[in-house]
């Protein structure tokens, strides 16, 4: 069995920084590490702006819009260029939207795709190719929306199963290589994320009395995972039962968990719709 990589990693590329998880995760790994470097990336310029204020010279902001996965190598680049080879990534940026699949237009799904599936592998590729010698670190924010079928989650829950498959294999492949991984299952963590998703959702005794964690006791569980070289990571521990025991957690949101209520298309019409819907529109050509 390979040895337990020590947790002490000297440049982080941490992306979703300015979210909820994301800088409680980032202010708890650089209060716990003062030799830490941090490249800190999100699509909010402010929110990053904030955060790297507060760390200093240890930081690096890249604001980058994730949807497009090739923005990664860049990323990635700019990182080394900065303080040599990453040896811990922390996948965290994401987004989550709830509707029926069949009202899910295709540029939302795939979007959820790029963001919380592609960019993450894309991300986790090029970390594993720069790994130092030495090892490294690689954390993955799946979400228990990847483990239960929730209703209204059919691309998110897709994109989170997805991401906690290719963190467990390359789990099990990497670790002759020194390489770390870590997979994260939140169920609901307070965010601006977890606030909008609940806004989706009509309300029911369930959907309002459902454990909800708070994003700097998980980064706290999130170290000490990383310190003892942990695997697998549910939070709040409540959800434990759902992840160990998926047959029973699936018959019960069968039952219980409430239908997305119709809303309206977040990303509006794109070229690519309007394109697609005049198509469908024009009247058949008769021979
Ligand atoms: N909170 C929960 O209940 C929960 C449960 C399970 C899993 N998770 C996962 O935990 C992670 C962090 O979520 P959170 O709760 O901390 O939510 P959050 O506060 O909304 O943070 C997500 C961060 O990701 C950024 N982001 C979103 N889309 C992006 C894109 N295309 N490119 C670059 N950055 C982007 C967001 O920027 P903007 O603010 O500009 O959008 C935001 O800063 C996500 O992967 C989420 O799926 C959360």
């Amino acid at each position: 069995m390979p040895a337990r990589v020590e947790f002490c990693p000297r440049l982080a590329l941490i992306t979703g920084a300015s979210g909820a998880i994301g800088r409680a995760l980032t202010q708890v790994l650089a209060s716990w590490q003062p030799t830490l470097r941090l490249s800190l990336v999100d699509r909010d310029a402010a929110g990053l702006a904030a955060l790297c204020g507060e760390l200093g010279e240890r930081a690096q902001a890249q604001v980058a819009d994730l949807a497009d996965p090739s923005v990664c190598p860049s990323l990635f680049s700019a990182a080394t260029a900065w303080a040599g080879p990453v040896d811990l990534l922390v996948n965290c940026a994401g987004f989550m939207d709830v509707r029926a699949f069949a009202e899910t237009p295709w540029d939302l799904g795939e979007r959820l795709l790029q963001v919380d599936l592609l960019s993450p592998l894309r991300l986790m590729q090029l970390a594993v190719a720069g790994m130092p010698e030495r090892g490294g670190h690689i954390v993955n924010i799946s979400s228990m929306a990847g483990r239960v079928p929730l209703r209204g989650c059919a691309y998110y829950g897709a994109a989170k199963a997805g991401l906690l498959f290719a963190s467990q294999i390359a789990g099990l492949e990497l670790a002759e290589r020194r390489i770390h991984v870590l997979s994260v299952l939140p169920g609901p963590v307070r965010s601006p994320l977890e606030a909008a998703a609940r806004a989706q959702l009509p309300k029911t005794l369930l959907t309002r009395r459902l454990p909800t964690g708070d994003p700097q006791v998980l980064a706290r569980r999130i170290l000490a995972a990383l310190i003892r070289g942990g695997s697998r990571l549910v939070y709040p521990s409540f959800y434990r039962l759902a992840d160990g025991v998926p047959g029973i957690a699936e018959r019960f949101t069968r039952a219980f968990s409430p239908p997305a209520r119709s809303q309206p298309d977040p990303l509006g019409p794109s070229p690519t719709r309007t394109a697609l819907d005049a198509k469908a529109e024009e009247p058949e050509s008769r021979s």
